[in-house]
């Protein structure tokens, strides 16, 4: 076979959690043969079991250009999982950009990015740059490039639910603001179809839930289904901020709640799209059936 008529299909990022769901989607719901898909990871010994399955795994790492360029060679279409390295300035750009330059190197026909939703200039998100930035490089790499606007994880409420089901009281500065949450396990789907597919399209899609909620239709369903009210309690920026850093929240994080709350505020993550259902088929899950499927990493007997 031609690696034309059986391209192969590379994943960076492997063992992240959105890394292992989009493999196993191309597998097991794409039909993808295992070894058809390169896995590229930081740590190759914890794919072990992608491996005895007849993965390719590599090893790669963004800090390490050398590791890159072989990692990459011979596949055809790429996913580009966006790092967590949020902690210095830049470096996760920079880390992206080393993804793309062996991408073009190595051959790569077609990349399908990991984005978020509207990360133009102005976005109150501070790693928002990270996305445009790596979104204009794709751009202009010559190389084919889907980019999928993954809007925030439902799985992101696991950080505020529980907090405001033992306390009765959730505090928010995003106003009126929505989001459209969308599970891990839709994005990985939905990016698994595109990879899978033979897509050429130069395209960003928002990758959405079916519905726009905001904090208090989030409370309400969390506290129905725990049997506790929670009291939803709207407060500025800069009481959100003094309670936080009251609470022992560390000053980093509280700015970039803060810079979430204002992003929501401004209804920068409220669009709802129906791209998941376009690319997989199925429907996108709603918070309501999110929660209740995790009722006990919510605390909710
Ligand atoms: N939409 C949202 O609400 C939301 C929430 C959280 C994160 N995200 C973004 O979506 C991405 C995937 O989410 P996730 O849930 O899978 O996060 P995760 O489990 O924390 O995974 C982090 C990912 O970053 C990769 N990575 C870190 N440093 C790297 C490096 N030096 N070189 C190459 N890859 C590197 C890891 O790959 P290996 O360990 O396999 O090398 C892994 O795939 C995150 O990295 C982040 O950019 C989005």
């Amino acid at each position: 076979m031609t690696n034309e008529s059986q391209p192969q299909l590379l994943v960076t990022g492997a063992s992240g959690q959105l890394g292992r769901r989009v493999i196993f989607h191309l597998i097991h719901t794409f039909n993808v043969k295992p070894d058809r898909v390169i896995a590229a990871t930081r740590k190759p010994d914890a794919l072990a079991d992608l491996a005895e399955q007849g993965v390719v795994v590599r090893s790669a790492d963004f800090n390490d250009p050398a590791s890159l360029e072989s990692a990459f060679t011979g596949a055809s279409r790429m996913l580009l999982i966006s790092t967590d390295a949020l902690d210095v300035p830049g470096r996760r750009l920079a880390q992206h950009k080393r993804a793309v330059e062996a991408a073009i190197k190595a051959d790569v026909d077609h990349i399908v990015y990991t984005s978020m939703p509207k990360p133009e200039l102005g976005s109150p998100i501070p790693f928002a740059p990270d996305h445009y930035s790596t979104e204009q490089d794709l751009a202009s790499s010559g190389l084919g490039w889907t980019v999928l606007r993954n809007n925030w994880y439902s799985e992101n409420l696991f950080a505020s639910i529980p907090r405001a089901l033992s306390t009765g009281k959730w505090y928010t500065s995003a106003g009126e603001g929505r989001v459209a949450y969308v599970t891990r396990e839709d994005c990985a789907r939905s990016a698994a179809a595109v990879l899978a597919s033979n897509s050429r399209d130069n395209a960003r899609y928002d990758l959405t839930g079916p519905e726009a909620l905001g904090v208090t239709d989030v409370a309400k369903i969390a506290g129905d289904l725990a049997g506790v009210p929670i009291e939803v309690v709207h407060v500025s920026d800069q009481q959100l901020a003094a309670g936080l850093s009251a609470a022992g929240v560390p000053a980093p994080f509280v700015s970039l709640l803060i810079a979430f709350d204002a992003n929501t505020r401004a209804n920068n993550v409220s669009a709802v799209s129906d791209t998941v259902f376009r690319l997989t088929g199925r429907a996108p899950t709603t918070v309501t059936e999110f929660l209740r499927e995790n009722l006990q990493a919510l605390n909710i007997k």
